[in-house]
């Protein structure tokens, strides 16, 4: 049996940013950052609300979809690139937190594709029947990291969280195929000093690239073909790479996620807070075939095809 996803939950801070609001402050617009990025506008944190407190709200409220006993979870996985601090881990202070007492807990740094490796990493754990349950939270507060001058980089990223609890799911059901992948050689691309810098052309090209790439990949490694895709979640980082992604699928507009004009980039949260929107809101349906792809700093990919459902 898969290992599938059998609860999920995200947290969304409440101050609202929009272009508009950017227009008074940088030397942008509104038109530019539609038609260039598809974002109006963005979420984000509150100075008191830490990464940890939105991975907190996401993980209680999978927890409760799923209906478990936190004490089964056996592993907790947290996907960011802006931790509270270096250590203790994000995924120690959610342990401590949500009473999982008998997990073991780490973060893990793959920035934007952080939800992929976490994803993957816990279908491993479940389905070698190391662990009955894993927890994996993809958070970020990109906010406290931009460089609120730098128009590159100023309009594009918000904060947030999704999570997911694995367990194993039904014959048939969960996560039928995935890949990960990296290329150290374009860390220089998409890097943090003090604040986020970024080459925006060249991760673009690598993106479309490799999105397409990675998701085509998995729908083979599943036995699938492209017909057989119900819906696809790409990482919400401009909606020109991914309509690049779904054109190559070639899926209607109606088959693919799409918060990002609400969310902006939400990094390692952007995969699993669509996912919450689209169960919600009735877009994916058990027995769905859905393949998510993401892509981020390091260089690193991932992707993964599964079919929907407990
Ligand atoms: N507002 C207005 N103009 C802007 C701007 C902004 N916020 N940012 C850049 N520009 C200008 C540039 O200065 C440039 O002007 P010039 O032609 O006079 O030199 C022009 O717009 C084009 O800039 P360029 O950077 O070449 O545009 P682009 O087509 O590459 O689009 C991004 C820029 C950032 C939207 C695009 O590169 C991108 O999305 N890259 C991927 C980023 C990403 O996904 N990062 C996250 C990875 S997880």
């Amino acid at each position: 049996m898969n290992a599938g996803i059998i609860g999920i939950g995200r947290c969304l801070p409440d101050k609202i940013l929009t272009n508009f609001e950017l227009e008074q402050r940088l030397d942008t617009s509104d038109e530019w950052i539609r038609t260039m990025t598809g974002i109006e506008q963005r979420r984000i944190a509150e100075d008191e609300q830490n990464t940890s407190h939105m991975a907190r709200e996401a993980a209680r409220q999978a927890i409760a979809d799923a209906g478990i006993d936190p004490a089964e979870i056996g592993l907790i996985l947290v996907a960011t690139v802006t931790p509270d601090q270096p250590f203790p881990s994000i995924s120690c202070m959610i342990q401590q937190e949500i009473g999982a007492v008998n997990a073991a807990a780490m973060d893990i740094s793959a920035a934007c594709t952080g939800f992929m490796y976490g994803m993957a990493t816990a279908k491993q754990f479940i389905e070698s029947d190391v662990y009955k349950y894993v927890l994996v939270i993809g958070v970020e507060k990109l906010s406290k990291i931009t460089d609120w001058e730098d128009r590159n980089t100023a309009v594009l990223f918000g904060d947030g969280a999704g999570a997911a609890i694995l367990g194993k799911v039904s014959e048939g059901r969960g996560i039928l195929s995935f890949e990960l992948g990296a290329d150290g050689s374009g860390g220089k691309h998409l890097y943090q000093e003090e604040f986020l810098v970024m080459n925006g052309r060249e991760v673009f090209k690598f993106a479309v690239r490799q999105m397409g790439e990675s998701a085509e990949n998995v729908i083979k490694k599943a036995g699938l073909v492209k017909e057989e895709v119900d819906f696809l979640i790409p990482h919400q980082a401009n909606i020109r790479i991914m309509e690049a992604s779904r054109q190559r699928l070639e899926l209607p507009v109606e088959k693919m996620s799409k918060t990002i004009h609400k969310y902006g980039n939400t990094s390692a949260a952007s995969i699993p807070i669509s996912l919450v929107e689209d169960v919600e809101e009735g877009r994916i349906k058990d027995g769905d075939v859905v393949v998510m792809v993401g892509f981020g700093g390091g260089l690193t990919w991932g992707a993964l095809a599964m079919r929907w459902g407990k």
